[in-house]
């Protein structure tokens, strides 16, 4: 393991600052000892406030804790201190509206001072080996350690809501934490590793009412705390698991992995189903779904699986086996069995229009309800069909090139009706089951191609 921990630490490490180890942390009222993070958490801190970390803060306030969002993008900090959503999001404009006398943002991380938790949702992007870089949270979390020394405040709650490698956070992450606080984890300070399974389109109903909350601890202090934090903050009462921290990492991306299996075990059953003219892919797997060890949820005939969390959560999984001599089967084939469905997609549409002609893609999204194309099924065929020369129209009911860069060359259909009775499509393909393209087949006038659809 050994080898795992310098790896992270030699990538990803700051340099350390001046600061030197304190002796055990006191209370400054009272001179007595305190255990780290016992009270109650009722001011929280959130660094990062996009696509997660908005959401987590106005959900906070609309739920009664006072908020101050720290980001260091003026226009996002802006935004929230004049109520308004700084990004897309469903629900995200009335929960900002619910909280707002308890929410703020600035772009001063000394502010997190007066808080008694401070949650971490930076991005962490991908590395091409498969792993999360650190970057984004060392910065964010060195700046708050920073200040909290400064302040002399002791007994904080770092709380990591940003995916990370497993192992990162014992190796890389609070090693930086006790060199800037000059203190001991679990003693001066606690730490939570506490990621959300939310899905992008309908994030403030699934961190206000998720199956889990799982919180990776420090101590038992820390954890105690976050616990009780989302005993009040939740509007159900999800099972909350906790555990030590690098469990949670691992949990965090397990999830999303075994998720990433039933989808490509779904797509694998697809395509062998379709050598079988007689064969109804449907009929199977409503059948299989009823089975209870089994289940229904994902086993529904679709396309690939995209977006920021699932195929980047997947492929790290893979990469944590590597790093521990091991390899992860299991992860590589989910991947493996995507791209051949992705590749699948493409062959069939070239086996129904042919270059030259006009294909429409409809709906570039990785699911409704959202504007990101990361990975999506309608974004790659509409870039394959475009490289094989193909006449690409391209429609969403939610990205547009302002909010997704990758739809820059595309020919937009923004006519609605004058699209349907263009005679010189040949061919409509469904790409993400948006409600509205339900039924599309009965009112264009040229072939439609929903592999969502029955
Ligand atoms: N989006 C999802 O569906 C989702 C789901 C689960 C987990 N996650 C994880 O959550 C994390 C954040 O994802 P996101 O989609 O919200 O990212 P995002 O890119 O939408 O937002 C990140 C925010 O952090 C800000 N930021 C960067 N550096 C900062 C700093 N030093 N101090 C303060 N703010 C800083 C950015 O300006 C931005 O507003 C990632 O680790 C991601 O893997 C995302």
């Amino acid at each position: 393991m050994d080898h795992v921990l310098s790896d992270l630490v030699a990538r990803d490490s700051l340099p350390p600052s001046l600061s030197v180890v304190a002796p055990a942390c006191d209370d400054a009222s009272t001179g007595a000892v305190a255990s780290p993070c016992a009270k109650a958490i009722r001011k929280v801190s959130v660094c990062g406030l996009g696509k997660l970390g908005a959401c987590i803060a106005a959900t906070m306030a609309a739920r009664g804790l006072e908020v101050v969002g720290v980001d260091i993008d003026q226009e996002k900090v802006r935004k929230i201190n004049d109520g308004l959503p700084p990004l897309d999001e469903p629900l995200l404009a009335e929960t900002i509206r619910d909280g707002r006398s308890r929410l703020r943002a600035t772009l001063d991380p000394r502010e997190t001072v007066a808080t008694d938790a401070t949650f971490f949702i930076t991005p962490s992007p991908s590395s091409p080996d498969g792993s999360f870089s650190n970057e984004f949270l060392l910065q964010a979390m060195q700046a708050v350690a920073r200040a909290m020394k400064a302040a002399g405040k002791r007994n904080h709650l770092f709380v990591c809501s940003s995916t990370t490698t497993p192992g990162a956070m014992d190796a890389v992450l609070i090693p930086m934490l006790e060199r800037e606080l000059g203190g001991i984890c679990g003693q001066d300070f606690s730490v939570c590793y506490n990621p959300e399974f939310i899905a992008l389109g309908d994030v403030v109903n699934g961190l206000l009412e998720p199956d889990l909350v799982l919180i990776g601890e420090s101590d038992p202090h820390g954890g105690a705390a976050l616990e009780q934090l989302y005993k009040t903050y939740n509007r159900n009462a999800p099972l909350i698991a906790r555990m030590s921290i690098v469990s949670a990492e691992l949990a965090k991306i397990s999830l999303n992995s075994y998720i990433t299996m039933k989808i490509s075990f779904t797509n694998q059953l697809r395509l062998i189903a379709a050598r079988y003219p007689r064969a109804d892919v449907h009929a199977i797997l409503d059948a299989l779904g009823t089975d209870s060890r089994i289940g229904r949820k994902y086993l529904r005939a679709g396309l690939s699986y995209g977006g920021p969390c699932f195929p980047r959560d997947n492929r790290l999984l893979a990469y944590t086996a590597r790093q521990v001599g091991l390899e992860a089967p299991l992860a590589d084939a989910s991947d493996r069995v995507n791209e051949q469905t992705k590749r699948n997609l493409v062959e069939t549409v070239q086996e129904m229009a042919s270059p030259g002609d006009t294909v429409a893609v409809l709906g570039v999204t990785y699911k409704p309800g959202t504007y990101i194309t990361e990975e999506a099924a309608g974004l790659f065929l509409a870039q394959q069909l475009q490289r094989h020369g193909y006449r690409v129209l391209v429609h969403d009911f939610a990205a547009t090139p302002a909010n997704a860069p990758g739809l820059r060359g595309f020919e937009l259909i923004l006519d609605w009706e004058e699209f349907r009775n263009n005679p010189r499509v040949k061919l409509a393909v469904v790409c993400c089951p948006w409600p509205q393209y339900r039924g599309l087949a009965t009112t264009m006038n040229t072939k439609v191609f929903a592999p969502w659809q029955r």
